[in-house]
């Protein structure tokens, strides 16, 4: 298939274009590079032997947008463009629903226009909030969000939703990621934290490269194994291939479908931190503080649908996850 990956020289976005290509896919990115850099692309073509065609293009402009479309024939989208820091999301939520939600419609209204029925779309797990019980399962639907980024993902989701009820020929797939982390094991593309990292894995890298001093622990008084908070970590590569196999079963299906992304098992903090600390083979200092406002204290997924529907299953480990991690951290810091 011709796919147009948005956010493709993103984190997510570049793992899933290696794994599309080396499925045989024609992958086409477009993202406005404002979380990104440009030179993924060598990174993407040293990996695969093929460089994909690239728009530097923003989904607001849409302009730009049409043009890709007007010079490409379509058969699927991967939509991965949008911002993601939940605490920024808090401070600046126009610009976060402009984004997400605004250049959202504009992507869709182009799929629309040419005739693109195919769609995959990156939601999260945080459109569950803390209204149920784990495992999180797709049938509980769309829980309440506790931050502006969460909403623009349950609004994405009810948007393709009525897009696909007002369109029958359309076929789209809302995968909801758990916590993905870790690189690929080139260690030629991972994740490059903007500014001071939020989420766990980056930071732990961060403490590993000497950027950071100790990794502050948010709270160690939760309902679980070691009293820190446990999350359904899976690796970057596994959430990618997933990617392949629900752009292909868009391909050949209709309506919309909702698919949990994990591996259905969840790590606590000090059990991440432990995992890292064997990778890295020393220590990692860390310090428990006190727990950070709108944290739920455990969430893992039930990845039965994503196993009955798609046979996706993830293969690797939080061992596999840190030491590929660990590995593209200290390509990182020789650059
Ligand atoms: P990322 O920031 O690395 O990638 C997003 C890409 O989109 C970046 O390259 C950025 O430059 C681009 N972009 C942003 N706004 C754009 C615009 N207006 N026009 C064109 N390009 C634009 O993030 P990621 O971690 O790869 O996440 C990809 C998607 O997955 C996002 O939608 C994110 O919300 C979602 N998601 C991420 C996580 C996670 O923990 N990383 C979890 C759940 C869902
Ligand atoms: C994981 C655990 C923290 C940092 C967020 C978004 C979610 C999704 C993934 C996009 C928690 C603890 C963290 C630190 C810590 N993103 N922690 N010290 O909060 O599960 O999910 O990222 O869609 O929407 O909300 O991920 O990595 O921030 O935290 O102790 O410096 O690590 O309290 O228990 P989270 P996270």
């Amino acid at each position: 298939m011709k796919i147009l990956v948005t956010g493709g020289t993103g984190y997510i976005g570049s793992h899933t274009c290696v794994e599309l290509i080396a499925e045989g896919h024609e992958v086409i990115i477009l993202d406005n590079l404002y979380n990104s850099r440009i030179d993924v692309l060598d990174k993407i073509e040293q990996i695969s032997g093929v460089r994909p065609k690239f728009y530097e293009a923003d989904i607001l402009d849409k302009e730009g947008l049409e043009k890709v479309f007007a010079e490409n024939d379509f058969d699927a989208v991967i939509h991965f463009a949008g911002y993601k820091a939940v605490g920024e999301s808090v401070s600046i939520p126009l610009t976060y629903y402009e984004n997400n939600i605004s250049g959202s419609i504009n992507l869709y209204q182009m799929m629309k226009k040419y005739k693109v029925r195919n769609l995959v779309f990156s939601s999260s797990a945080t459109v569950y909030g803390d209204d149920f019980e784990v495992p999180f399962k797709e049938e509980y639907g769309l829980g309440t969000t506790t931050n502006p980024y969460g909403t623009t993902k349950k609004m994405n989701e009810m948007i393709i939703t009525d897009m696909d009820i007002a369109e029958p020929e359309n076929s789209s797939v809302l995968l909801r990621y758990f916590n993905p982390i870790g690189a690929h094991e080139s260690g030629l593309i991972g994740e490059i934290p903007n500014g001071i990292p939020n989420n766990l894995v980056p930071y732990i890298a961060q403490v590993v490269s000497g950027q950071r001093d100790y990794l502050r622990v948010w709270g160690n008084d939760y309902d679980t194994v070691d009293g820190t908070g446990v999350r359904d970590y899976i690796h970057v590569v596994d959430l990618a291939r997933a990617h392949v196999k629900a752009i292909e079963y868009a391909a050949s299906h209709k309506g919309t479908e909702v698919i949990n992304i994990g591996t259905g098992k969840g790590y606590s903090v000090l059990e991440v931190l432990h995992a890292y600390e064997k990778a890295c083979g020393h220590e990692i200092p860390y310090q428990i503080m006190e727990r950070r406002p709108g944290d739920i204290a455990v969430c893992y997924a039930d990845t039965k649908k994503a196993e009955g529907l798609l046979g996706f299953k993830a293969e690797y480990d939080i061992d596999r996850m840190c030491e590929d991690s660990y590995r593209f951290t200290c390509n990182l810091s020789k650059e």
